[in-house]
């Protein structure tokens, strides 16, 4: 019998993992029991499945996991209220169905603007209503920054960019924190946190917000991470940034792949992955944890983007850079439900 992961850390942060909601049941669910005290949605809580349609809220499948967290006495994260990903088309067309992006017209911009913000506050309004008692943290906004992006900010230039500039995201965490109240953590997301330019755009930006009253609370980090990527000097440094601003910091999507970027050439299947590969895993689990106890004042949560290493969104990505065949194992459980030497890294 081993012991148990958010046991290990309770005095330091909460330790959460990501869920589709068939994973609430049968072994995930034991798993979920047992080691982590805080729980998110994979999927179903982002903005395409739960309001496909304008107006058409659907809370089916949200409501599982929000039930599975209480009985659980699980801390639950929101993730996400806002992102340009996985997001339903209609929130960027207009009244005659016409693409707001392609409109040049300034006066009918203006109007388009207001209407998209009405959007977002609608659906921030409509989700934070429901379950403001329910959860802890928010995901207000994700991957609004992009290290690519043409403008020198570094900002993402998606429609919901295109269309508002920022007042979105100042819209978004506003009508957060007016119905989730003054307790609620309100976080703004993004992966590649740890490094320039990224990290400095997105602080750049979030000080800003703050100046301008933006209701703020926390940073989430992502963790989507490789064995040797980025550097813990880098992830110190980052988590000591923001903690600057007077912020809280989470560790939102953590996984450890065992590749690089693109993950090419990919081992073909679990039982091909040698030891070495895994004891390398092992002391890069050891070294973050170790990193994360260090500055556990400024960490509140450490969520693992899933359970074990039967169920991981890196194998899609493995699949797509090497013909279809390919599989990760980013986690401290492996596909058969046992400890791997991470666990062990960082349990002891
Ligand atoms: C991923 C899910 O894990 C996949 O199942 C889905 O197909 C795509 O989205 N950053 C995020 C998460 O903020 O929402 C993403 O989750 C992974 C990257």
């Amino acid at each position: 019998d081993v012991a148990e992961l958010d046991e290990r850390y309770e005095k330091s942060f909460t330790i959460g993992a990501a869920v589709e909601t068939s994973q609430l049941e049968g072994k995930d669910g034991e798993m979920l029991k047992k080691h982590y005290n805080s729980l998110v949605a994979e999927n179903i809580m982002k903005p395409i499945n739960i309001q496909p349609e304008e107006g058409k809220f659907n809370f089916k499948e949200a409501d599982k996991i929000v039930k599975f967290a209480k009985e659980n006495d699980m801390d639950l994260r929101f993730h996400t209220l806002i992102w340009h990903s996985q997001v339903p088309e209609w929130f960027f067309l207009d009244k005659e169905g016409k693409k707001m992006v392609d409109e040049t017209d300034p006066k009918q911009r203006e109007k388009n603007k207001k209407l998209l913000l009405k959007r977002v506050e609608t659906h921030v309004k409509t989700i934070v209503k429901r379950y403001k008692n329910d959860v802890d943290s928010w995901d207000v906004v994700n991957e609004v920054i992009d290290e690519y992006a043409p403008n020198d900010k570094g900002l993402r230039e998606s429609p919901w960019y295109q269309i508002t500039g920022t007042d979105y995201i100042a819209v978004a965490f506003e009508t957060a924190r007016r119905f989730a109240g003054k307790d609620a953590k309100l976080y703004i997301n993004d992966y590649n946190t740890e490094v320039e330019p990224k990290r400095t755009h997105l602080y750049n930006l979030v000080k800003e917000l703050l100046e301008q009253g933006v209701p703020i609370d926390g940073v989430g980090h992502q963790g989507h991470i490789q064995l040797g990527w980025p550097s813990l000097q880098e992830t110190r440094d980052s988590i000591n940034m923001f903690a600057s601003l007077g912020l809280d910091n989470q560790i939102t999507e953590l996984d450890v792949s065992l590749y690089g970027w693109p993950p090419r050439p990919a081992f073909k299947s679990y039982e091909e992955i040698p030891d070495e590969v895994f004891q390398a895993q092992a002391e890069r689990y050891d070294a973050l944890f170790k990193l994360y106890e260090e500055l556990d004042d400024k960490i509140s949560n450490v969520t693992f983007w899933g359970i074990t290493d039967n169920h991981t969104w890196l194998d899609d990505r493995a699949e797509e850079y090497n013909d279809g065949v390919g599989k990760d194992a980013p986690f401290v459980f492996d596909p058969y439900y046992n400890v791997k030497p991470a666990y062990w890294a960082i349990i002891d």
